[in-house]
């Protein structure tokens, strides 16, 4: 390790002890006990026990804020209005929230402690989403670190939901995995399939779901999905949709073409879809897709590899995925018609995507993305 990263990983890691070790005591020497969340003006009343966070207290009563990190406050999924006073903001909090936020009471529910009364306000839709019971049916390798995984609804045996909405896995506890941890999976499934939840996953290597996934899911076992969650989704206007989307990144559009052709719904829209990736290994329904382009008329799909090597003998676009948008957007992609772009996949992709995409003259509020992080 680098010395100069030493003293800053030091001090971090005894703030975080020394966070834990509060935690803790705290625990242990306070009984808060039975407190009341008050939700929305009274519209809900919950006597909660005090001392959990926000998030797990109101979990612990079925109403589920959004989380794609499971509570630890690297997401910054779980913001609520709180209108009563729990302290001042948490440096945990502090990434997350604008001062814009700051000035409507928006906090962190996976930070903030229930340790006495307190009153918050959430959407109304909320309330309608569940947890499932589900057990694991097929598994499919697309590549090798990304699988298909269907999951059988059992209880509620169904889900509704719109084409781009994820869902919370609860990976249980394993090997030296000892508490249940959640993430976030788009859907790759469709409405109308309302009994059964696909997911694509890949692998990130050391992280504790997708361990799972790859290597300790079994087909029978039983898990927990918690959905639908999220406001990714195909807008109805008349824009031409620009697609891009980087490895499993491609769950949201699977669900939402697939919904679009079998309802063939949103009829004027015309779609490109940009899939990169690296090379050959790391393509994945492709037969599929160039299938669907050719049947239907409405819909482009653009596979390119940023790295192919010659005896690949990959006859598609060549580059970086950002370069090859920018050239359609320029060229092909008639600037005439409204356009409006959906991104998915890393970070770093859907930043550098929105720079092309506004450069060539897509308005930045017709943009809309889900960040796989
Ligand atoms: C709205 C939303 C939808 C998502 N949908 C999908 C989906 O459909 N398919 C899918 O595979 N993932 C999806 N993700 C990402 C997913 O929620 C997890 O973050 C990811 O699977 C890693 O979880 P983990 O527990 O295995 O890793 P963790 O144990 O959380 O992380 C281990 C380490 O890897 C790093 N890390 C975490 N995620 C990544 C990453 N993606 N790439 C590189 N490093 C990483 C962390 O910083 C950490 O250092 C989505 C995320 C969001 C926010
Ligand atoms: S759940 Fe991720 S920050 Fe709160």
């Amino acid at each position: 390790m680098h010395p100069i990263l030493v003293g800053p990983l030091a001090t971090a890691g005894f703030s975080a002890f020394l966070a834990l070790v509060i935690s803790l005591l705290d625990g242990k020497l306070n009984d808060y006990g039975t407190v009341n969340v008050t939700i929305n003006g009274g519209k809900k009343k919950l006597p909660v026990r005090g001392g959990s966070p926000l998030l797990g207290t109101l979990a612990g009563e079925e109403i589920f804020l959004p989380s794609a990190c499971g509570g630890r406050g690297s997401c910054g999924a779980c913001k609520c209005v709180v209108t009563s006073d729990v302290g001042p903001y948490l440096p945990t909090e502090t990434p997350y929230i604008s001062a814009e936020e700051v000035s409507r009471k928006i906090r962190l529910a996976c930070q903030i402690k229930v340790k006495k009364d307190i009153e918050i306000e959430i959407p109304e839709s909320l309330f309608s989403i569940k947890r499932f019971e589900a057990s694991v049916g097929r598994v499919r390798d697309l590549t090798y670190d990304i699988k298909e995984v269907r999951f059988d609804l059992r209880n509620p045996s169904s889900i509704d939901f719109m084409p781009g909405q994820y869902v919370q896995l609860a990976v249980p506890k394993y090997g030296d995995i000892t508490e249940s941890v959640q993430r976030a999976y788009s859907m790759s499934s469709v409405p109308g399939d309302p009994g059964n939840v696909e997911l694509l996953v890949r692998l990130v290597p050391g992280g504790i779901a997708t361990t799972w996934v790859h290597k300790f899911m079994k087909t029978g076992d039983v898990v927990q999905l918690i959905g639908p969650f999220g406001d990714f989704q195909v807008h109805d206007t008349p824009s031409t949709m620009v697609c891009v989307a980087g490895g499993s990144g491609m769950a949201p559009f699977k669900s939402m073409f697939n919904d679009m052709r079998a309802r063939d719904s949103f009829p004027g829209k015309e779609i490109w879809f940009f899939f990169g990736a690296r090379s050959t290994r790391d393509m994945f329904y492709l037969d599929e897709l160039r299938k669907l382009e050719k049947e239907w008329p409405r819909f482009h799909f653009v596979p390119a590899l940023s790295e192919p090597k010659p005896e690949e003998g990959w006859n598609g676009e060549i580059g970086l995925i950002t370069n090859v948008l920018d050239s359609h957007l320029s060229a092909k992609i008639s600037a005439g018609k409204p356009r409006e772009g959906y991104l998915c996949g890393s970070p770093g992709m859907i930043d550098a995507c929105i720079k092309v995409m506004t450069k060539n003259g897509i308005d930045p509020r017709d943009i809309f993305y889900d960040k796989f992080a």
